[in-house]
């Protein structure tokens, strides 16, 4: 049977960046190839294809080095933009990274004049984030890192990181912004090495902050592909200390340069476990797609894989629900004791002691008991596959 593609709806809360369906297809060997999107235009057709949010960086929307009237002019247009289409603002953030002024970092970068220009690059949108009602402000330090060993101290550049992320926690606060940060983690690219590079390393990062609380993570499939670690795993591991805030979707097939893939598209088994981590964690936090259209495509080819992203989201969903509710598998995950992992290893008041004393368990009849893994999984390929 066919499966139906649910229809979006508001409470799926997609959401797209300008920056996504805006991208012109430059890259380091090739020019644009397609012409610039006017920023309404794309809200037109973000809502058309069942977008509910938007989000930007600040010079998606005003263009570097605007001044106050244009900047003005071009926010009026933008309402306008939302008022009619009815997209809502879910998330903001700072292009700190496409200027040369940031081509040795921003708010880490050794030049104390730059850290201090780009910190109030970053406060100004905040403002503009708040007046527009997004909840999450993404902060991806692209450009936070090195190709030398002895160019910047790591120490001190993560003195520098702490000091901005306190100082913008100091910000949101005192401006009375219901606003949190979401960081998003990237091994390289454009640097040679970024720092915060993992999930892992920015939740241990987040711990050390003077407001941890307003401090999460948006993790993009994709750069957790590059680093070569499981991205699912990651989400969970993010829920799990209540840190998910935002999510970056894409595809991407293995360590590689960052393809930004349509959501869906590369590793697919990968993308079924997050859709399957992001349900069982119940996110409900904005559903972000971070791709970049195929500089083959022309305009058509842009809102057919930004559709896509759609489509292929709500697909792995039905699959994962349908995964779930299938008695088939609940027996599997039964004899795979994949329940009993819920089960505190110690009982109700038992201690060292009590364990110590306790009958002692035979490692070699256990070590015969068998996983019973490969016929859960072959279920979940199966469902993945369509043939459940
Ligand atoms: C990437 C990054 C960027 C950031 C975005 C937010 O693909 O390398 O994901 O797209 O998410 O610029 O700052
Ligand atoms: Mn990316
Ligand atoms: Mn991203």
């Amino acid at each position: 049977m066919t499966l139906q593609i649910p229809a979006p709806t508001p409470a799926d809360k997609f959401s797209f960046g300008l920056w996504t369906v805006g991208w012109q297809g430059r890259d380091p060997f090739g020019e644009a190839t397609r012409a610039e999107m006017d920023p309404v235009h794309a809200l037109t057709k973000l809502a058309e294809i069942g977008s509910y949010g938007v989000n930007f960086h600040d010079d998606d929307l005003i263009p570097f080095g605007s001044d106050d009237a244009t900047r003005a002019a071009i926010v009026e247009r933008f309402k306008k933009g939302l008022a009619e289409t009815g997209l809502v603002v879910t998330t903001a953030t700072t292009n700190l990274f496409t200027h040369p002024v940031f081509k040795s970092g921003a708010l880490t970068n050794n030049d104390r004049e730059i850290r201090r220009f780009a910190l109030r690059k970053v406060m100004r949108n905040i403002d503009l984030a708040a007046e527009l009602g997004a909840q999450v402000y993404v902060c991806w330090g692209g450009r936070e890192g090195a190709e030398y060993g002895a160019s910047q101290g790591i120490a001190e550049a993560l003195d520098r990181y702490q000091e901005a992320f306190n100082l913008l926690g100091e910000y949101v606060t005192a401006s009375g912004y219901d606003l949190r940060f979401a960081i998003e983690p990237k091994p390289n690219e454009p640097r040679g090495d970024i720092l915060l590079p993992t999930i892992g390393h920015a939740l241990a990062f987040i711990e050390t902050l003077d407001r941890p609380e307003l401090v999460g993570v948006n993790p993009e499939i994709g750069h957790e592909e590059m680093a070569g670690v499981n991205a699912a795993a990651g989400y969970a591991q993010a829920l799990w200390q209540g840190k998910l805030f935002h999510i970056d979707l894409n595809g991407q097939n293995g360590p590689r340069y960052d393809q930004d893939l349509r959501f869906g598209a590369g590793n697919v088994r990968g993308a079924f476990w997050v859709v399957d981590t992001l349900l069982a964690g119940g996110y409900d936090g904005p559903v972000h797609f971070d791709f970049k259209p195929a500089r083959t495509e022309g305009e058509d080819g842009v809102w057919a894989s930004a559709k896509a992203c759609i489509d292929n989201y709500l697909i792995l969903r039905e699959k994962a629900k349908s995964f779930r509710a299938d008695p088939e598998v609940q027996a599997a995950l039964e004899a795979a004791k994949v329940p009993e992992l819920a089960v505190p290893t110690l009982a109700e008041g038992e201690g060292w002691r009590e364990l110590l004393d306790a009958a002692p368990e035979d490692p070699e009849a256990l070590a015969q008991r068998g996983g019973a893994f490969e016929a859960l999984d072959q279920l979940a390929l199966e469902h993945l596959y369509g043939v459940r």
